[in-house]
């Protein structure tokens, strides 16, 4: 629970009712949720939960299902599942409409799974759905270690693309590499662009999370007909558009949001998500990379973790472990 927005501090163990059940959701036995850079925007009080959502934080969990309501298909209780949730995910119980559940494959450890399904909806919908990223391509993915990068790089290799990184420290560069990325860029030292001309033509679609000071150089970075794919601002600045050489390139911008889309929407890419995803992480082509589990009742320390940004992959908050 926020117990009022500030600092890690403010998150607080609370008592609050047990969730329903509608005929369409299922109820899960939460055994971890992942920490997301937007749970720490909404402690800060700059993202609220959408209108329906429960209050406290947590876009994704890993549990057991317990109840099934009446008119789902295809699951059972017991089921091993993990979840993309609008929120309230820091929570021993959670309800989720059944199209934003998959079931964890056997190989793949039920809390590791809760690091799962956000960043692969993320990934996935974005630079293969929206972006159309193909075979021999080249993926720039901007904060290559971060939860978003770790998939964006199992992915990209997964689909046959170069992949490229960013990254701030040369530890973060060789997990990157450990993962397959093949151009690695520490960005305290190197000039993204510059590198990428230097390897080939630059890159067909760009991950980004980076914002407004990225947004010159990502266009100058672009194939022609390349898409940027903005999905932050941890920079926190405003962009300067070059208009002319965006123009020329036939580059498209593409700003996306996963947690405001409609549970329909979210339904479809959880299904694309399975159809497309899934069997590459049954097969153990990719998986989740967790860097630290935290109890749920040191959830402050989880925050200051990612908020440090000296984690590599997901950190997740364990309620049942
Ligand atoms: N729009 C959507 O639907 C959507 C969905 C999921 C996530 N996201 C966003 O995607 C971004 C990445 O998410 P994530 O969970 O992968 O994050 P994360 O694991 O916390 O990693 C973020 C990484 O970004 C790098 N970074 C570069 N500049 C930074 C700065 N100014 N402040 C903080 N970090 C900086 C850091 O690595 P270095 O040390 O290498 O700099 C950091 O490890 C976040 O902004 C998140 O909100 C958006």
């Amino acid at each position: 629970m926020i117990s009022s927005f500030g600092g890690p501090e403010v998150l607080r163990i609370a008592d609050v009712p047990d969730p329903t059940v509608g005929a369409g959701d299922v109820l899960i036995e939460v055994a971890a949720a992942g920490v997301n850079r937007a749970d720490i925007s909404q402690r800060e009080g700059h993202y609220p939960a959408p209108v329906g959502a429960p209050e406290w934080p947590g876009l994704e969990v890993s549990g057991v299902i317990s109840e099934v309501g009446s008119e789902v298909t295809g699951f059972a209780v017991g089921d091993r599942v993990c979840a993309l949730l609008s929120g309230g995910g820091y929570a021993e119980k959670v309800s989720v409409p059944a199209g934003q559940v998959l079931k964890v494959p056997q190989n793949v450890d039920l809390i590791d799974a809760a690091g799962l399904l956000e960043v692969a909806c993320t990934v996935w919908s974005n630079v293969f759905l929206l972006a159309d990223l193909r075979r021999g391509e080249t993926l720039l993915v901007h904060g290559g270690s971060s939860g978003i990068g770790t998939m964006g790089i199992q992915l990209g290799k997964a689909f046959g693309a170069t992949v490229a990184v960013t990254a701030g420290s040369e530890a973060k560069l060789a997990a990157c590499a450990a993962l397959g990325a093949d151009i690695l860029i520490n960005y305290k030292t190197d000039d993204f662009v510059a590198r990428l001309k230097a390897e080939g033509p630059g890159a067909h679609v760009i991950l980004d999370s980076i914002g407004g000071s990225y947004l010159d150089r990502n266009i100058r970075a672009l194939t022609t007909d390349g898409h940027i794919l903005n999905i932050g601002n941890l920079s926190g600045e405003p962009g300067s558009l070059n208009f002319g050489v965006l123009m020329m390139k036939r580059g498209t911008i593409h700003g996306t949001s996963l947690r405001a889309r409609s549970a329909a929407a979210k339904a479809a890419i959880v299904a694309s998500v399975g159809e497309n995803v899934w069997p590459l992480v049954a097969n153990g082509a990719v998986r989740p990379i967790i860097d630290t589990r935290v109890p749920l009742a040191d959830a402050t320390k989880a925050h200051h973790l990612v908020e440090s940004s000296a984690h590599i992959g997901k950190v997740l908050l364990t309620i049942t472990e």
